[in-house]
């Protein structure tokens, strides 16, 4: 296929396959190899760009979702004999201490001041926390960040907007039946009903692309649903709340009407991945994924979610409680696609928590998460459910737990009680004393929190 895109503000055409990773266009093609690959799964951070202004990770991003798009790389900022003003910075703090990961840290502290001008010290580890410096060198990096924001280099740098600058990419005739770009819902519906599971649908590609070098995953046909603008969106009918599928963790987590009533749901968000993960990750991929260790159908659980799925025979909901059937399965039909989350706004729980403990902050997959969500009347538990994530083939709710605590009074002894109840009632396969142990203590947390009617996240 031919794309054509901004490439450091010049316009580039080029003959590619269209799962080519954007990291090796630039590398090879492009002969731009200051963007680095690492661990080629979205791991290290090596290889971040902008994409629109967004910090992605190259090595994820497929050429036929580059077609129309503006990409910065570090070559785009400045060389080493007229560096711009941030690299700079990172040359006179000390902070380029090896040649090989720092060009993606310039990139990431990048759109950060792009987005906050004057960033806080722990803005600025979040801004860093998908880039790996294995020397430990952190210090000297925020340093770095520190100085170009107190020169001012994030005033007027602005963000840009995602818009499509050109007609969708145009496929070879020997890809014509293989690769889709469907722009509306129909379309991508109508591939659907006609090749069944044979086409794979990909939006962010951010369990795709590592699925696809690890060996777990293949395809024939691909149908890439980015161009769907309608599933980017959110909208309110009636008593409902409906997430597009294409909402990303990050369009989640900094979503203000979200955070106020949905504040379990935004905090998985804001703990699922790092930020270049997050921009692409998609809500409809973390479902349609079915991993045990996905993040958000645990808060989904606790907030009585259901999918909204659309097919051959029109749309239906399914309770994320009924969605997956095992690792990796949906109850998903042949000819359907997910569009979107549908949240009910009465009763919303007032007390809500979301708790996760991973191998490494916010890079790896979660290892332990509960969601909690509960409702008081006076000194008793009205009504209260409880998920957990990682323990099983797919998050699960805590049926005994919430049996055992609904109706009870809050009191001093009831947070240990229910918390050991937690910790018996899940049963994970690994490190199970070490799981079970952790279990009890966030449900303990999040129950000593009614008892002082406080936020658990701040415990
Ligand atoms: C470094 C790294 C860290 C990560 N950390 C976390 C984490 O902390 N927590 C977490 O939960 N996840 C994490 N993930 C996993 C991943 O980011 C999420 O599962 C993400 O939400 C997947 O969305 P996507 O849009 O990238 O999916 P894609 O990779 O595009 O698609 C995944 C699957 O979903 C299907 N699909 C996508 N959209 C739809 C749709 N609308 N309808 C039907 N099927 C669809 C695709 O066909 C594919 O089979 C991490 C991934 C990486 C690489
Ligand atoms: S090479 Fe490590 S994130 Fe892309
Ligand atoms: S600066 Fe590259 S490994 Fe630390």
């Amino acid at each position: 296929m031919n794309i054509r895109f901004f490439l450091n503000g010049l316009f580039v055409s080029r003959e590619v396959h269209p799962l080519d990773r954007l990291l090796d266009i630039l590398r090879t093609e492009e002969e731009l190899t200051g963007t680095k690959e690492g661990c080629g799964e979205g791991e290290c951070g090596a290889c971040a760009v902008l994409i629109d202004g967004e910090l992605v990770n190259s090595c994820m991003v497929p050429a036929l979702q580059v077609h129309g798009r503006e990409v910065l790389t570090i070559e785009g900022l400045g060389s080493s004999k007229d560096p711009d003003l941030l690299q700079s910075a990172f040359a006179e703090e000390g902070a380029v201490q090896c040649g090989f990961c720092i060009p993606g840290m310039i990139m990431a502290s990048r759109a950060l001041l792009a987005e906050i001008p004057h960033p806080d010290r722990e803005q600025i580890r979040f801004a860093l926390s998908g880039n790996l410096c294995r020397c430990t060198g952190y210090e000297k990096i925020y340093n770095a960040v520190e100085k170009a924001a107190s020169l001012g280099y994030g005033e007027g740098l602005g963000k840009k907007e995602k818009r499509d600058i050109l007609p969708p990419p145009e496929f070879s005739p020997s890809e014509k039946d293989r690769f889709f770009s469907p722009s509306t819902v129909e379309e991508a519906l109508a591939l659907r009903s006609r090749y069944g599971r044979e086409i794979t649908f990909l939006s962010g590609g951010t369990d795709f692309f590592p699925d696809l070098k690890n060996g777990k995953t293949s395809w024939r046909r691909i149908a890439d649903l980015s161009r769907i603008d309608s599933l980017r969106e959110s909208a309110i009918s009636g008593d409902e709340l409906f997430i597009g599928s294409l909402m990303t963790d990050t369009g989640i987590w900094k979503d203000p009407f979200l955070q106020r009533t949905f504040p379990a749901l935004t905090e998985a968000a804001r703990l699922s991945g790092a930020p270049a993960v997050q921009n692409r990750a998609t809500l409809g991929g973390n479902l349609a994924s079915a991993s045990g260790a996905a993040d958000l159908p645990v808060p989904l659980l606790v907030l009585g979610a259901s999918v909204l799925a659309e097919g051959k025979k029109g749309k239906r909901r399914i309770p994320v409680e009924n969605f997956s059937t095992g690792y990796r399965t949906t109850t998903l039909e042949e000819s359907e696609m997910i569009l979107a989350v549908v949240l009910p706004l009465k009763n919303v729980p007032p007390f809500q928590a979301f708790f996760k403990r991973g191998g490494r902050a916010a890079l790896t997959l979660s290892r332990i998460s509960v969601a909690c969500a509960a409702e008081l009347d006076g000194e008793e538990i009205k009504s209260i459910r409880l998920a957990s994530g990682s323990m099983s083939p797919f998050p699960a709710r805590m049926t005994e737990t919430e049996a055992f605590l609904q109706g009870r009074k809050i009191s001093p002894e009831l947070p240990d009680l229910g918390g050991e109840q937690a910790s018996r009632e899940v049963s994970p396969r690994k490190s199970a004393s070490f799981r079970k142990a952790v279990t009890g203590k966030y449900v303990r947390r999040f129950l000593l929190s009614l008892n002082d009617r406080g936020s658990p996240l701040q415990g």
